[in-house]
């Protein structure tokens, strides 16, 4: 148990614990975590902006099938990047029996965003993915364990079925996973599949087996984990309400406070005497990025603690640079508000979102933006009346959402957190030669604090300083 790691940098999607982030963490001998959401987006928009730096492209030339990395290439390349008012390429989207070039996408993707992690230094990479974005799985597993990756950390859902996939990519078996379909009766189970035989030469020596840690927020889940697991759990996320990105939800009927922020209560707290009695590592997140709360993380039998607001605004993050500054400003020289929203995520899941000018957050933007759903990662899979599978999207237009059985209900205050999540990193897709989408900031109740690790003089820091504070005495 001594090699597990003390400080687990978080996986924040999309693109915000990127490659370069989650390298400078595991350099320092951390466990460094690059988020798996979108990374098949994110790779051919990097492309279409030109790679600067190559390091795509250099990721690229590594990986074992090359007339896959070189069709990827040639497909998205732009020397020298699109036109500001050029729109990204519209991919095809994901469906339960691919299409082919986006599962390659998919494959190729996650080993660059690993590899990338993992130059220049022996300590393991982790990668986090959401379990309730389930098509893309299968691909970005084996593309993440074909780059070597140590790590994998799964939360938003239960993935019992996501460890026994790992053991057969091991040795580049083919695997299911089963797709949960709204509405499926008994027998009508879904099923994706993916087999590496048809993306890779035979012949490719085992891959290693990375660890799997799921990311639980009760520990009736994580015991159900390990009851039903068809493989190796090796420990646990235990992430609380105050934790960035998307929540948990609330136990009991939901309520609201008067701001507007999802309320929590004495029900949503973890019986860690339950967790300890697991046998197993746990790791505590949701507030704990300061040396004090690691302490108490270590005097609670915590392995160590798991941290994302910190590391999101730091200098290496993925964050948009003027995003980061807007924040850091306001922490500085006032104040930002983070709210619990029960209603943005078309997941309805509650997800946590900075209050910031020209975001999504304010409710003028939100409206202007005409709903439309392009790039479909958050997308609910459905029987039809006829039986088919179909996705459809409770922030897509409500007159197509209307038609394929969703509720009008479900829709009010939806954002389509999948274009404004990549407008936040940097690649926002432009609508018609004028109109960019735009951002949305998610963080934890914990944004409000980093100013502690601002110098007195400018509005910059480091995930080596965030490691030294967490560090300190
Ligand atoms: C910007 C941001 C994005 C996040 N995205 C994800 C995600 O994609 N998957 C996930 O499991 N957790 C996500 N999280 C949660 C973090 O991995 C981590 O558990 C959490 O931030 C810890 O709490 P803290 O923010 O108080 O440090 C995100 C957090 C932030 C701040």
């Amino acid at each position: 148990m001594s090699d597990y790691p003390t400080i687990i940098q978080g996986g924040m999607g999309a693109g915000v614990s990127n490659w370069r982030l989650a390298q400078a963490v595991s350099k320092l001998g951390h466990l460094g975590v690059v988020s798996g959401t979108a990374l098949d987006q994110i790779l051919a928009r990097r492309l279409q902006d030109g790679d600067p730096g190559g390091h795509m492209r250099r990721a690229l030339a590594q990986f074992p099938v090359r007339e896959m990395a070189e069709r990827i290439q040639q497909e998205y390349f732009i020397s020298g990047g699109k036109s500001e008012r050029t729109p990204y390429k519209v991919l095809q989207l994901h469906g339960k029996d691919g299409p082919r070039e986006r599962e390659e996408l998919c494959v190729v993707a996650n080993f660059v965003e690993v590899f990338l992690a993992r130059e220049g230094h022996d300590n393991p990479v982790g990668i986090n993915y959401l379990e309730k974005i389930q098509i893309p799985h299968l691909p970005s597993l084996y593309g993440a364990m074909l780059a070597g990756v140590g790590y994998v950390l799964m939360g938003a859902g239960i993935p019992v079925k996501i460890p026994g996939v790992l053991d057969r990519f091991v040795r580049h078996q083919s695997a299911t996973y089963p797709l949960h379909a709204t509405g499926s009766q008994e027998g009508e189970e879904a099923e994706l599949s993916f087999d590496p035989a048809s993306f890779v030469p035979a012949g490719l020596p085992p891959l290693t087996r990375p660890r799997f840690l799921a990311i639980i927020s009760s520990n009736v889940l994580a015991a159900a984990m390990l009851k039903k697991a068809n493989g190796s759990v090796e420990g646990f996320i235990i992430e609380g309400p105050t934790a960035g990105g998307h929540n948990a939800p609330p136990r009991g009927k939901l309520q609201i406070d008067e701001n507007g922020d999802v309320i929590y209560g004495e029900r949503d707290q973890v019986d860690l005497e339950k967790i300890r009695q697991l046998g197993r590592p746990f790791w505590l997140a949701g507030g704990y990025g300061s040396s004090e709360k690691l302490r108490e993380a270590l005097r609670l039998g915590a392995t160590g603690i798991q941290v994302g607001t910190a590391f999101a605004f730091c200098e290496e993050s993925g964050l948009r640079n003027d995003y980061k500054q807007a924040v850091l400003e306001k922490i500085a020289h006032s104040a930002v508000r983070v709210v619990t929203d029960p209603t943005a995520s078309p997941t309805s899941f509650p997800f946590k979102v900075a209050q910031l000018d020209g975001t999504l957050s304010e409710q003028e933007i939100y409206l202007a933006r005409a709903r439309i759903c392009d790039l479909g990662y958050l997308r609910e899979t459905y029987r039809t009346p006829e039986g088919k599978i179909d996705y459809r999207c409770s922030a897509e237009p409500l007159s197509v959402y209307a038609s394929k059985g969703g509720k009008i209900e479900d829709t009010v205050g939806k954002r389509c957190l999948c274009n404004a999540l990549l407008a936040t990193i940097g690649h926002p897709q432009v609508r018609n030669g004028n109109r960019t989408e735009p951002g949305v900031v998610t963080s934890g109740n914990d944004l409000t604090t980093l100013g502690r690790f601002l110098p007195a003089d400018h509005l910059a820091y480091h995930a080596s300083d965030v490691i030294a504070n967490l560090l300190s005495e």
